[in-house]
Parts: C-alpha cells; sequence; structure tokens
C-alpha cells in the first residue's frame, strides 16, 4: 500500500499545467462509444477513474487503442455485451453513464446498481425518470439497474433535483431519440458544456447546454469525431488553494478562468492575490488570509468538489469560518483528520464551524476520499514537521501525477510504499 510523506513549511512557487477535466471526459468517454466509427480524444487526464472506464468500455466489445497517456482512440462498432457489471460500478460510480449511452445508441442496458459512496447516498432517481420520460422502461433486479425502449421518443423533462449524472445521462439518450427532448433544471457545469459539444462534434443536435433547459433534437446516427477535453477546473482550484495555504505564488496554467470564478472570488475576499490571464490564473499569498462563509451549490455557485480544500485553507485563515455543504451529506469525514493536524474544526449537520489556527502540525492521516485526500496533502505541505497520508489510491483518481506536480512547485512530497521503511527513512534523511 502506498502513502504520501510530505515534510511541510514550503511556499508552493512556480508554475503547475492543469490536465483535462477528469468529469468531463467520464462523459465523454462513456458518449464516444455511440458512433460506428473511431473517435478521438485528446486532453484525457491519465488518472485512475478514467483507466476503469476504459476497461469498463473494452469489456462491452468497444475498441480502445491509448494512443498515449492523454489520448485515446474508441471504436464503438464491435460492441456486443450490453452489460457493465459490479467490478467496475464498484470502483468508479460514473460507468453508469454508460447506461444512457448504451440506451441511446442499441435502446437497451444493464448497469450493476451504484451504491452509496464515501460522501453520501447518492439516488439516481432522476436519470430513471428522464429514461422512462424518453420511453425507456427500468427495472431494478438483484442490485443490476435494466432499461431498454423498442424507440425512445423525445420528451419534456424537469428534473426534480439539479443532477450533474442525471443531465449527462439523460443528454445521451436522447441525442439519439426520436424528436425533440426539452431538459429543464438541467446541471449547469462546465463538464456539461463539454458533454454537449462533444456530442455535438459527433453529429448530435444539442443547444443550450450551460443554461438550465437544453434542447435536444434526436439524430440517428453519429459520426467519427476528434476532440480535447477542457481543462479540469477542481485540479486548478486545488492548485490555486495550495499557494494560498503555503504561501505560495503559484501560477496555474491551461485554464479556463471563467470557470474558476467562485473559487478566484473567495481567495480574493480573503486577501489572497488572483490574476487573471487568457488561459492562467496566478494566485500569490504573502500572509495569513482572513475568514469568510462559504456554501456549496451547483455551478455557477461554489463547488462542493471544492469544499474540503477551501475548509482546510479556511482552518488556517485568521478569524471564525463557516461552511455550509448543501450538495452532499457526508462530506465532512476528513475534519476529524485534519483536527489530529490541530485544526479547530466543529461539524453540526451539514455544516462547519472553523475557528483558525496560526498552523497545522504534521501527523499520521487517512485520506477518506478523493478530493479530502488531496486537502490533506496541501494541509501537510502548509504544515510543520512530517505528514504522511495514507488510503492515496482515493487521491489517484483525480489527480494526474499529482506529487510530480507538488515536487515541481518546491513541495517536499514523495510517494512511497508503507512497508519500505529504507525509502521513508531516505526522505526524512533528504528533507532534514
Ligand atoms: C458529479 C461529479 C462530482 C460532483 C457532483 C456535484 C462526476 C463524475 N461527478 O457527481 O464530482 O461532486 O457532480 O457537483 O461528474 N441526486 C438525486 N437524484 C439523482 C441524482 C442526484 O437526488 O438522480 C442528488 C445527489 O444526491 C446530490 C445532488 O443531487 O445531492 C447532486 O448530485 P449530482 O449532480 O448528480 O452528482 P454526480 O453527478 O453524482
Amino acid at each position: 500500500m502506498e502513502q504520501y510523506i510530505i515534510k511541510g513549511g514550503n511556499p508552493l512557487n512556480g508554475e503547475v499545467t492543469i490536465g483535462g477535466a477528469k468529469n468531463a471526459a467520464l462523459g465523454i468517454l462513456a458518449a464516444a462509444i455511440m458512433a460506428d466509427d473511431v473517435v478521438t480524444i485528446e486532453n484525457l487526464p491519465n488518472v485512475r477513474d478514467i483507466n476503469v472506464l476504459l476497461q469498463a468500455i473494452e469489456a462491452i466489445g468497444a475498441t480502445v487503442d491509448r494512443v498515449s497517456d492523454n489520448e485515446v482512440k474508441i471504436n464503438g462498432s464491435t460492441i456486443g455485451c450490453l452489460n457493465i457489471n459490479y467490478e467496475f460500478i464498484r470502483k468508479i460510480r460514473a460507468s453508469y453513464y454508460l447506461l444512457g449511452a448504451l440506451l441511446g445508441k442499441c435502446g437497451k442496458a444493464s448497469v450493476a446498481l451504484p451504491g452509496g459512496c464515501a460522501i453520501g447516498s447518492r439516488p439516481i432517481d432522476q436519470h430513471i425518470k428522464g429514461f422512462e420520460a424518453l420511453g425507456a422502461k427500468v427495472t431494478i433486479d438483484h442490485g443490476t439497474i435494466s432499461t431498454s425502449a423498442d424507440k425512445l421518443i423525445g420528451n419534456h423533462i424537469y428534473l426534480d433535483v439539479v443532477s450533474v449524472g442525471a443531465t449527462i445521462n439523460i443528454m445521451m439518450a436522447a441525442a439519439r431519440a426520436e424528436g425533440k427532448t426539452i431538459l429543464e433544471n438541467a446541471a449547469k457545469e462546465p463538464h456539461i458544456v463539454d458533454v454537449a459539444n462533444f456530442l455535438n462534434s459527433m453529429g448530435a443536435d444539442i443547444k443550450g447546454a450551460g443554461t438550465d433547459i437544453i434542447r435536444i433534437q434526436g439524430v440517428s446516427k453519429f459520426k467519427k469525431t476528434t476532440y480535447s477535453i477542457i481543462p479540469d477546473q477542481i485540479e486548478a482550484g486545488t492548485f490555486m488553494i495550495a499557494a494560498a495555504a503555503t504561501k505560495g505564488n503559484i501560477l496555474v496554467k491551461n485554464v479556463i478562468p471563467k470557470h474558476l470564478e467562485a473559487i478566484s472570488a473567495k481567495l480574493i475576499e480573503i486577501g489572497a492575490t488572483v490574476e487573471e490571464y487568457d488561459d492562467a490564473v496566478r494566485v500569490i499569498a504573502d500572509k495569513r488570509l482572513g475568514s469568510t462563509q462559504i456554501k456549496t451549490l451547483p455551478y455557477p455557485g461554489f463547488p462542493t468538489d471544492m469544499q474540503p480544500q477551501t475548509a482546510m485553507l479556511l482552518a488556517l485563515s485568521n478569524g471564525n469560518s463557516m461552511v455550509i455543504e448543501s450538495i452532499f451529506e457526508n462530506r465532512f469525514k476528513y475534519v476529524d483528520e485534519l483536527n489530529r493536524m490541530g485544526a479547530n474544526i466543529k461539524v453540526e449537520g451539514n455544516v462547519a464551524i472553523i475557528e483558525g489556527i496560526e498552523q497545522f502540525s504534521g501527523a499520521e492521516v487517512s485520506a477518506p476520499d478523493l478530493r479530502a485526500g488531496a486537502a490533506l496533502v496541501v494541509a501537510g505541505l502548509a504544515g510543520d514537521g512530517i505528514t504522511t497520508v495514507d488510503q492515496i489510491h482515493y487521491i489517484q483518481r483525480g489527480y494526474e501525477n499529482f506529487e510530480g506536480k507538488l515536487q515541481a512547485l518546491g513541495g517536499l512530497i514523495e510517494r512511497v510504499d508503507v512497508e519500505d521503511e529504507k525509502s521513508i527513512n531516505k526522505f526524512k534523511l533528504r528533507v532534514g
């Protein structure tokens, strides 16, 4: 088992280049199987979630040609099997995007039902509501969700909950339905727009993605395309917070600054300097930052996927802050770990009440999920002394070469085997 070992205290300085958006890539890879031709996807992040989804896509018979770490060619013309088994769903919930993609393409699909996960119960009732509205029959039997339709017919669908997953799943199925679908109260995240743009590049007719009403005119066939995925908003946000937490100066390159506005605004509010360029942002913090209130909301609100990293920063700030988590009910699991590093955070229901401290002290902590794991790593880099972070497989789900990028910024961090005392001692000797 691997862990990160970190010696904190160095401000992070320099430049970092952000990779393709994981959450856009998950939708795009699933949608790619809907064409009966070669689809080329560029700027693919080389992270575990993506690699598992590619295995699931191969397991249903599509041809997957991994041209390089960041490029793949997928040919969906060879698809044979329409069942996605639990092995994949267990590892990555977003395998359920294959439900919408296969339903749209073949009129039929079965996927093992995703369970809850580390951050909450995560129902999929809105996905089901959408498929049924398009005329599909949906059944749940022995832990598997199956859907089929002789013909999908466009409809007017109103989502009761703003859901990224349901918006993408319904958009994929409706893109191949007969007639027009109007999807109201749709999610507006940047990756919704990216999946819609990708589907359009294969010949779909989708308008309004990025607003809360998406209009989809079904088409009968998709064609080949080459598509480059947008930059990852959350990876970028994590490095912005890392600059602020370590009192550093980082130029975060290959980003769309508009997607980062909610994060930039909070950083500016608490006293950091944020400079925006065409495709980069620079974050500078040379002093201890101030406190604020944050409530997570669907885009363009403050992203729940940035909540742990930001709460960690506020735990180091001057004064008292409050963070309200309104999307997932169980997203404060990291608080106990951060408190072991000296943070003073109390959680009541979906609210974290934070009393800022001067500095974290290094400790042995464990990543409870992907984003919280990243927050703990940055806490270690900002803190005093040695921190080890266990369960880093969560972090590898969504951050490509996290330790390499942090090292290039001057962070003293190494990925080591928990059992490998020699490497651990070598690191400790090197960092003093
Ligand atoms: C996606 C992101 C995840 C991010 C989340 C919110 C991917 C692969 N994952 O997750 O990183 O944290 O958006 O921005 O893109 N809900 C229902 N019924 C449903 C669907 C959702 O009640 O059928 C609820 C959920 O429990 C949650 C809220 O809606 O409270 C938002 O969930 P959703 O937007 O669907 O999140 P995901 O697509 O799972």
